[in-house]
């Protein structure tokens, strides 16, 4: 049988396009021992993939030029060599971009998935998945949001963003997202009850903007975009006052500004943190598994409720794959990119 897979062909040096990458045909691999063959089902699309798009090692190895690009994928076992692992079982794991794998314990992030009734398995590698879980962790275990404080969530309309401003917002917070474009913001305020958005493309100021939208002032920023956006917010931040030892926190969760530039962006204000007493700290969501069975559980629930709207883009086939993760790092999606592969119909 023959396994398709998406592959890196060249090393982009700036937006990823899709003559970067190739389609490969191999074999079906044959698990081993303790192993299990899976055929994949979803793959999620997410911009921290563009970093190891890159020769340099970011947080996790770089991807080889012919070898496939790898995610968080919701997949099917379809033969185990595992006698805890049984044929049929829904898994999310991280997994290379091809029709079949074959994945272990030791498989990053391996996870099964039992969906609740109703809940589409493709919410398993979103916002139940490592997007919501990497929105819960950062809100919960860095920035700790209290009912009434304002959080600024950056890439607000993103997989990420969106759930952690609407985690904020279930908390009792005053939620104000930046996006990148008009259709963006309204998404924000008229379906994810977002108390404002600021669209920072037509902004010339985007501080002055974010104080007017924060009149209180800005408690925690959560920030998947780094660069212009988080030197602007270091200035937005409310200043520790004395002698309450509560400081304004930045949850730097990623920098998805300077993933398609050759050099990292500088950041001018940092006198601010020293000023304003400002706590930043950067988080990893796998650094975290003991927050990750309390998160799936209220996720689920916020879902349930309809507390939680969930944002999805759906390409179709593998074919497409390329096209969706070029399309996400170009800024043109909203909410979480997946690409379902032709067995998820069947499954
Ligand atoms: N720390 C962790 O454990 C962890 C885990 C997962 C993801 N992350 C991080 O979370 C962030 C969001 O990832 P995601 O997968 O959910 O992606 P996403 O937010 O769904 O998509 C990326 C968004 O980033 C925004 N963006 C801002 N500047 C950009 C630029 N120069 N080029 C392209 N896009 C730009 C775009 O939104 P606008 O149009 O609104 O600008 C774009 O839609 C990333 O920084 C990622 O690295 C961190």
């Amino acid at each position: 049988m023959v396994n398709r897979s998406v592959v890196l062909r060249s090393r982009p040096t700036d937006v990823p396009q899709v003559e970067d990458f190739a389609m490969a045909e191999g074999e079906v691999p044959e698990p081993g021992p303790g192993q299990f063959l899976v055929r994949n089902l979803y793959l999620g699309v997410e911009a921290g993939m563009r970093t190891r798009l890159n020769e340099e090692v970011s947080y996790i190895p770089p991807i080889g030029i012919g070898e496939p690009l790898e995610s968080p994928t919701l997949s099917q076992v379809v033969r185990s060599e595992h006698p805890d692992f049984k044929e049929g079982e829904h898994l999310v794991g991280m997994a290379p971009w091809s029709e079949y794998a074959v994945l272990s314990e030791q498989t990053m992030l391996l996870e099964r998935v039992q969906p609740e009734e109703g809940t589409p398995l493709s919410y398993y590698i979103g916002a139940l998945g490592s997007s919501g879980m990497t929105a819960y962790v950062g809100i919960h275990a860095v920035g700790d949001p209290q009912p009434g404080e304002t959080v600024v969530v950056s890439a607000a309309a993103g997989a990420v963003g969106s759930v952690a401003g609407q985690i904020a917002r279930i908390r009792g917070c005053r939620v104000v997202g930046l996006v990148g474009s008009a259709d963006k913001a309204a998404v924000l305020t008229e379906r994810l009850g977002f108390d404002a958005a600021i669209n920072y493309r037509e902004t010339p100021d985007l501080a002055q903007a974010v104080n007017e939208a924060s009149p209180d002032g800005v408690d925690v920023f959560f920030d998947n975009v780094g660069g212009p956006t988080l030197d602007a917010m270091l200035t937005c931040m409310k200043p520790r006052v004395m002698p309450s030892d509560r400081r304004a926190r930045v949850a730097c969760c990623g920098m998805v500004a300077g993933y398609n530039e050759a050099q990292p962006l500088p950041i001018l204000n940092m006198w601010e943190v020293v000023a304003r007493q400002i706590r930043i700290e950067g988080f990893l969501v796998w650094t975290y598994p003991e927050l990750h069975g309390q998160a799936r559980e209220e996720l689920e629930g916020w879902v349930r409720s309809g507390e939680l709207v969930v944002l999805e883009n759906v390409s179709r086939g593998l074919e497409e794959a390329a096209g969706a993760l070029c399309r996400l790092m170009s800024g043109a999606t909203t909410g979480k990119t997946v690409v379902a592969l032709d067995d998820a119909k069947a499954a």
